[in-house]
């Protein structure tokens, strides 16, 4: 199942609410909510403050890209605010599986693993049945508008084909540089879940028709 998170780093904030309601109608699948604590990546975002005011303007799934070198430590903030997915960096975690089993068992969210370009594909390998989602970053982490790293689309490939044997059901998001070209390149390798920041919130064309647009394109290249 193709499904576009649009991510709200990108989007004006004086109009967050209006801007979630309008790419919710148009058929986005789920907000991707970028916590950035300036130590991990050298950029400060948002906390959970955002997610508590999102909560009630949207039905859809929120999900927490937790880019700290501490992510346990915000999992209750979060969680008391409404966030419903939790993603954290394998690059901060000697052993991610107890905290993917707190996630998943202990709070009920579920849990999302995700690595840099420069981490081996075959480190996720070992985790792959402890999580929902691998995210493969197709940037290094700090910033919205990067360019998509093209030796992306080799490691998306190489992360299905390990998913197909080990796990099956864990979807791949991919996230950086996601836009009308990229998408499609990450779609036919396998990715099934695409962070777009600023394609969708920076569109011309509106964010709505852009969600539309990149849902196309996404399912033309994975069918
Ligand atoms: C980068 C973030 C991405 C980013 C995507 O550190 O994890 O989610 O906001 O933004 P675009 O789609 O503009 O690259
Ligand atoms: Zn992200």
């Amino acid at each position: 199942m193709i499904a576009i998170a649009p991510s709200i780093l990108a989007a004006d904030f004086s109009r967050l609410g209006e801007l979630v309601r309008q790419v919710e109608s148009a058929g986005a699948d789920r907000i991707h909510v970028d916590v950035m604590d300036g130590h991990f990546v050298p950029n400060l975002s948002m906390g959970a403050v955002v997610v508590k005011g999102l909560r009630p303007v949207t039905r859809l799934p929120l999900e927490v890209h937790l880019m700290v070198e501490d992510p346990g430590r915000f999992l209750d903030g979060f969680v008391a605010a409404g966030a419903d997915t939790f993603i954290v960096h394998l690059e901060v975690l000697d052993d991610p599986r107890p905290l993917l089993q707190h996630i998943r068992h202990g709070l009920g969210k579920k849990a999302g693993l995700a690595f840099n370009p420069d981490l081996p594909i075959d480190r996720v390998e070992p985790h792959l049945r402890d999580i929902d989602m691998a995210l493969c970053m197709t940037v290094f982490p700090g910033f919205g508008g990067q360019t998509y790293i093209p030796e992306s689309t080799e490691r998306i490939r190489q992360l299905r084909g390990m998913i197909a044997s080990h796990q099956p059901a864990c979807e791949i998001e991919v996230d950086g540089g996601i836009d009308h070209r990229t998408i499609s390149l990450a779609a036919g390798a396998g990715a099934n879940v695409f962070v777009a920041g600023s394609a969708v919130f920076g569109a011309p064309e509106g964010p709505a028709a852009a969600v539309k647009s990149l849902h196309h394109l996404a399912e033309a290249a994975s069918s």
